[in-house]
């Protein structure tokens, strides 16, 4: 479904992304790790036809979406969701609005500008908040809301697409460990429950290991590994990430202490 053929992004004579080549078949969920600047945003951005390849093809499907330019990339963009460190909701607007907003592209500018929205389209955005523990945060504000809940509404918003792949750029770099397995755990029922394609830049190893069918780790542009998780050893890892002195694996870890937040009982439905 996904084929990445020598995928090249250079800025200016250096790449970013060089000669990336990977094929992605069915409903995975694929984690990308690597230390900062060794291109895992840019790949997805590559893929989300926001960062044009210098050279290389990305197929979904048979069609190169790594050339798309204009109104030919925005159509692929509304196929392929891409979710944030920094959530890129609308602060003050409301949860519901946020969410109908991916689907944006699909209406006419007066329908945008006199914020019109057909009814169905609202219900299926409040359906799909329920569907992920937060309807009743719909009419509040997004800046309201705790980060991991709008990390929730950032993932409605791409569900509200109905895409084929949703990518995230380290979706949860910025949420505490509750938060962050609420988040990961949102990400991964959708990859199961409705078969869409899961690529998530991460940043901690112990995510990757848990949630992922298959890991991509990254090195100056390049890939140097491509594995199971549980092929992802210390050594692996500290291959990938470079062999420094201060490689510390318990400083990526994302683990769960035990605690009360408002989201306890969230968590714990979703893990049961
Ligand atoms: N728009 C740009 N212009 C120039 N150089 C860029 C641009 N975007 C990325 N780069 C460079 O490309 C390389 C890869 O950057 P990228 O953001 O893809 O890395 P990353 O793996 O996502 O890092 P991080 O973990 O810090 O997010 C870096 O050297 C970066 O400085
Ligand atoms: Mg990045």
């Amino acid at each position: 479904m996904l084929d990445i053929r020598n995928a090249t992004r250079l800025f200016g004579s250096k790449a970013a992304v060089d000669a990336v080549s990977f094929r992605v078949e069915g409903p995975a969920f694929v984690g990308i790790i690597g230390r900062s600047g060794a291109g895992k945003s840019t790949l997805l951005r590559m893929m989300n036809g926001l960062t044009p390849a210098t050279s290389g093809q990305i197929l979904v499907e048979g069609r190169d979406v790594a050339v798309l330019t204009g109104a030919a990339a925005r159509e692929w963009q509304s196929h392929c969701a891409m979710i944030f460190q920094q959530f890129n909701l609308v602060p003050r607007m409301d949860v519901v609005s946020n969410v109908l907003h991916g689907i944006l592209n699909r209406r006419s500018t007066l329908q945008t500008v006199l914020n019109l929205w057909p009814r169905a389209d609202i219900l299926r955005a409040l359906a799909i908040l329920d569907r992920l523990g937060i309807a009743e945060q719909a009419p509040k504000r997004a800046e309201a809301l705790s980060g991991g809940q709008q990390q929730r509404v950032a993932i409605a918003r791409a569900l509200m697409q109905d895409p084929r792949i949703i990518l995230a750029d380290e979706p949860i770099a910025s949420l505490d460990p509750m938060n962050a397995q609420i988040v990961m755990d949102t990400l991964k029922r959708i990859n199961v429950e409705d078969g869409r394609m899961v690529i998530a830049n991460l940043h901690t190893l112990d995510t990757a290991r848990r949630y992922c069918d298959r890991v991509i780790g990254m090195r100056d542009g390049r890939v140097v590994f491509d594995g199971l998780p549980g092929q992802l050893t210390t050594g692996v890892a500290r291959d990938i990430y470079g062999a420094d002195a201060d490689f510390n694996e318990s400083a990526t870890s994302t683990a769960i202490p035990t605690d009360t937040s408002a989201d306890a009982e969230y968590a714990a439905r979703m893990l049961a």
